[in-house]
């Protein structure tokens, strides 16, 4: 694993935008893992402005998405299928065909998870984004998520809610449940790039990335992945 410690945020989202621009050139049919939350949005303004500039194309790109809340329609405002058409979609030239998310408002919850995986495993990621939850969680796996686990549904712990609650109207708004890429999924990606500013995430990533590897931290796992990449703001890597 690799850390990378930039002055801010801005810092931050060029260089995880210099990686995600170089895959695109390098592999224009790339397959992506992209995730949701307030940290990204600053590389997905540079990937827009990239396109705008015809450096970069998503014509040919594939998405898959880490999770969504459950319960929510694809077009409700805080659902994360929403997220990625108003943060970064429907400025890109995707054919969004090939654009997934976890279906959290599907009939069957189980089905949609098996789907979800089985789109997956037939669909490598080459290069994928992640957050970090202040509790150490990647995509909705949170503390205890077993390593070797798929797409499946998930509770959201008291903290998750909380920290997600800014989003919403009020606390009880946001949803209890989740559908979420496992922890195994995630790691089959070739690259993988987690972003994480703020002094909020400081505990998060010491433990992930200077305490060993235990289920209580699930980001601790990525110290194993032959091809990890942290990207951290100074407040972020305030611990190391
Ligand atoms: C949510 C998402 C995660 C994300 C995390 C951090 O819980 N499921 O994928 O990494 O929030 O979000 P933020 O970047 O807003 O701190």
């Amino acid at each position: 694993m690799q850390v990378k410690i930039c002055r801010d945020y801005e810092e931050v989202s060029r260089a995880a935008a210099d990686i995600f621009e170089k895959e695109l050139k390098k592999k224009p049919n790339c397959v992506l893992g992209l995730a949701t939350g307030t940290t990204p949005l600053g590389l997905y303004k540079n990937l827009i402005k990239a396109y705008k500039k015809e450096k970069v194309s998503f014509k040919d790109v594939t998405v898959f998405n880490l999770d969504e809340y459950v319960g929510l329609e694809k077009a409700h405002p805080q659902s994360y299928a929403y997220f990625m058409r108003k943060n970064l979609f429907d400025f890109i030239d995707i054919n969004l065909e090939r654009t997934f998310i976890p279906d959290g408002s599907a009939e069957n919850l189980e089905a949609a998870c098996g789907e979800y995986s089985d789109l997956l495993s037939k669909n490598p990621r080459d290069l994928q984004l992640l957050g970090i939850g202040g509790n150490g969680h990647i995509a909705f796996n949170e503390p205890f998520s077993p390593f070797d686990g798929k797409t499946r549904l998930v509770t959201l712990t008291e903290k998750t809610i909380n920290d997600n609650a800014r989003l919403f109207n009020s606390e009880n708004e946001v949803p209890k449940r989740a559908l979420t890429m496992g922890i195994s999924e995630i790691f089959a990606a070739k690259k993988i790039v987690l972003l994480a500013c703020g002094k909020e995430k400081a505990p998060a990533v010491y433990n992930s990335t200077v305490l060993p590897v235990l289920p209580d931290c699930p980001a601790s796992v990525l110290q194993r992945h032959k091809d990890c990449i942290f990207i951290l703001d100074e407040l972020a890597a305030s611990m190391l």
